[in-house]
């Protein structure tokens, strides 16, 4: 480590964020002499795996890097690249593992290049012991609790030559105001509250993202306020279980609620769509259905993990609500707020469970009518309580039990999506489609896609749209102007 080094660090800022701007302002030094070395901006990839939450921070990553002077590519051929992971099932860790190698041999090619590697996989310590000693050209690894020390981290991995490894076990500090790249200019992830209480006995997700913290209101309302002059139209409010926002700790004082916060959050002018997720059925209240109800803005669907149709399941899993609570909970909804659209996540094969226990779960699926559900296989993870339950479903009762599933869910899915067929609906146009550039992608209120033809000026705005042809999961519709 050099003196030039040693000082810098010395001289930096004790207090967050001003710390983290102190070091941005070295990096961007220290990126101006590469860029003159490369007389080009050296390049920076983020890829990004897992759900919406490690999507929100690869746009704060990439508002680091992009800060200090890189050039963002979606091109793992850069200069630097970062793997954001995700541990949920063991299938994304596996994704990662083959990647890796690809990226050592780019960097055989590219000597300057450096790798690093951070979110939720890299709160595991056998994650962690496996890397080091199976992927030694790794440079830097951090975890999610210290994501906000990125550029603190960069830099100390351009003054180093080993692998530096920074990892917490868990934090109550919440930094606000660092920069920020958005991958699209006129919608937004906003994060109100970070971690998880609920352990569910099959799920890693509370113990790589640590307890929960809410944001304080005031500071969720000035950033939307600041991404809505910034041409921000629609918002996705994020985290693990949004419908208890506010009520589990004590930044946020007055204990404003998760609908409390809607009412607020709907007042702002220019802001036209509202969207959330994930809420708990077990903490859904009718304060929020009636938020919901009575709102201009907050769309037309609610995301509302049912995981399994048999009680007993239910149980072991440890949801906190039976079939019949769920069943009537969707019921509640869908006389509220005709015409919502509402999803689900299901998982098969949790240790114990039945073709009778899956037949509970057809059976909710055909009463409730979800528009639209993600069916994942049980993925036993090391620490949680469901990896220690004697049942362990053989591999090939799973694949029965998941076809079964499909089945349903695609049945009640269709009928579900044709009934709009016929009718005009506003869309916000998103994107050009990839496979037919004459059509644009939209998203209805409900979340469901409609593609038609239009001119790409039409993008990040909402326009209506007559829906022609039901295609399962999309709509084909037509615009006139
Ligand atoms: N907080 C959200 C979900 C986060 S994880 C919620 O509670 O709804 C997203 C989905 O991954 C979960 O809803 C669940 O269906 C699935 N999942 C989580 N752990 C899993 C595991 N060990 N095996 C298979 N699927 C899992
Ligand atoms: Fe995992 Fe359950 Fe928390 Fe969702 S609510 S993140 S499934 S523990
Ligand atoms: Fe994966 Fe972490 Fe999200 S484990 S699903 S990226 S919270």
């Amino acid at each position: 480590m050099s003196n030039q080094y040693l000082n810098l660090i010395q001289n930096a800022p004790a207090a967050e964020p001003n710390r983290q701007h102190y070091f941005i302002g070295q990096l961007k030094q220290h990126i101006d002499t590469w860029t003159a070395k490369l007389s080009r901006k050296p390049t920076a990839c983020i890829t990004t795996f897992g759900c919406q939450m490690n999507a929100r921070d690869s746009e704060k990553l990439a508002g680091i890097l992009v800060a200090s002077g890189f050039l963002m590519t979606e091109n793992e051929e850069a200069d630097f690249v970062l793997y954001n992971t995700c541990t949920v099932r063991d299938h994304a860790n596996q994704r990662i593992y083959g990647r890796l190698g690809k990226l050592n041999h780019y960097k055989k090619k590219n000597r300057q290049m450096k790798i690093a590697l951070c979110g939720c996989m890299m709160q595991e310590e056998i994650a962690v012991e496996k890397i080091k000693t199976s992927y030694p050209f790794i440079d830097l690894i951090f975890g999610t609790h210290n994501i906000y020390k990125f550029a603190e981290l960069l830099l100390s991995m351009f003054h180093n030559h080993e692998m530096i490894i920074d990892i917490w076990q868990d934090t109550d500090q919440i930094v606000e105001d660092l920069p920020t790249e958005r991958k699209f200019p006129f919608k937004s992830g906003i994060n109100i509250m970070f971690g998880c209480n609920n352990f569910c006995s099959y799920c890693i997700v509370p113990y790589v993202r640590g307890r929960e913290r809410s944001r304080a209101p005031e500071e969720i309302i000035a950033e939307i306020k600041r991404l809505v002059a910034d041409g921000v139209i629609e918002v996705m409010l994020l985290g693990q279980n949004v419908n208890s926002y506010g009520l589990t700790d004590s930044v946020n004082e007055k204990q404003t609620t998760f609908p409390e916060l809607l009412r607020r959050i709907e007042e702002i002018e220019g802001l036209e769509r509202i969207r959330f997720m994930t809420s708990h059925p077990k903490d859904l209240s009718d304060e929020l259905i009636e938020v919901m109800a009575n709102s201009k803005k907050i769309c037309r669907h609610l995301h509302l993990p049912l995981q399994a149709g048999s009680t007993r399941i239910l149980e072991a899993m440890n949801r906190r609500y039976t079939k019949e609570d769920y069943i009537n909970l969707v019921e509640k909804i869908r006389r509220a707020i005709p015409g919502i659209a509402i999803t689900t996540d299901l998982i098969v094969g949790f240790p114990g469970e039945t073709k009778a226990d899956v037949d509970e779960t057809i059976d909710v699926i055909n009463k409730v009518k979800f528009d639209n559900a993600f069916t994942f296989i049980y993925s036993k993870r090391t620490g949680t309580p469901a990896a220690a339950m004697p049942g362990q479903v053989p591999p090939d009762e799973v694949k029965q039990n998941f076809d079964r599933l499909l089945k349903a869910v695609q049945e009640t899915a269709r009928t579900q999506v044709d009934t709009l067929v016929g009718e005009t609906h506003d869309v916000l146009a998103e994107e050009v489609n990839t496979q037919n550039p004459t059509l644009l992608n939209g998203r209805l209120s409900n979340n469901t896609i409609v593609h038609f033809k239009g001119s790409p000026d039409l993008i990040g705005q909402i326009i209506t749209i007559k829906i022609k042809e039901s295609h399962g999961f999309y709509y084909i519709g037509e615009f006139s102007r």
